[in-house]
């Protein structure tokens, strides 16, 4: 028998550590959950996040990373071959190309470490410090061809301190995305 009947199945493309990826694991588990997550995909063989994925028995898919067309051609391939609901990007480094986003056709969702619009890209908590900024924060967004400039879907901030520097203010943001994504994959799925 399914052990999550009714709910919907989950990509999850990553570059690294994975620790938002272990969080939305933990949270699948849930009742509440809306999701459950069916396969991992990285970009990078090594990623830690892999390991996660094998150590809760979920299908996990590192790819040697050539050139995005060839990545995205194998990625798809996964996708459709398992069928795949929805994508979460959670620390996935690539951008995605826009012939990707069209021939997946389904939503795609992505964390990002600011309050967006504010510091698309890269390095966002140091952009944050430098500017004197009060808070930052993260985003979960859909992800479109624009960078970090889909509809947003849920954003949570912090506080930024006279005392904070980007090594710690990353590290405030980090325990703030592990609590809102996966709250916002089960609020982006109520709406669907
Ligand atoms: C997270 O802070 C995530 O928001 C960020 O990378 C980190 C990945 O950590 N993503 C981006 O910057 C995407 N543009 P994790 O691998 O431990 O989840």
């Amino acid at each position: 028998m399914e052990k999550y009947p009714g709910k919907k199945n989950i990509a999850v493309l990553i570059s690294g550590r994975g620790s938002n990826l272990k969080s939305l694991i933990k949270y699948s588990k849930e009742k509440k959950s809306l999701f459950k997550i069916l396969l991992v995909i990285s970009n990078n063989v090594d990623a830690e996040g892999l390991k996660y994925a094998s150590k809760y028995k979920i299908k996990n898919y590192g790819i040697k990373y050539k050139n995005k067309l060839n990545f995205e051609n194998q990625s798809l391939k996964i996708l459709k071959k398992n069928n795949v609901d929805m994508l979460c990007l959670a620390g996935f480094m690539k951008i995605l190309s826009g012939n990707f986003i069209k021939k997946f056709s389904k939503p795609i969702l992505n964390i990002h470490p600011s309050l967006l619009p504010k510091y698309k890209g890269l390095n966002t908590h140091e952009r944050a410090i430098k500017n004197k900024d009060k808070f930052a924060g993260a985003t979960i967004h859909e992800v479109t061809q624009k960078l970090d400039s889909g509809k947003v879907i849920l954003q949570k901030k912090v506080r930024i301190f006279k005392s904070d520097n980007s090594r710690n203010l990353k590290k405030k943001v980090l325990k703030i995305e592990h609590k809102i994504y996966a709250k916002a994959i089960n609020m982006f799925l109520a709406n669907l």
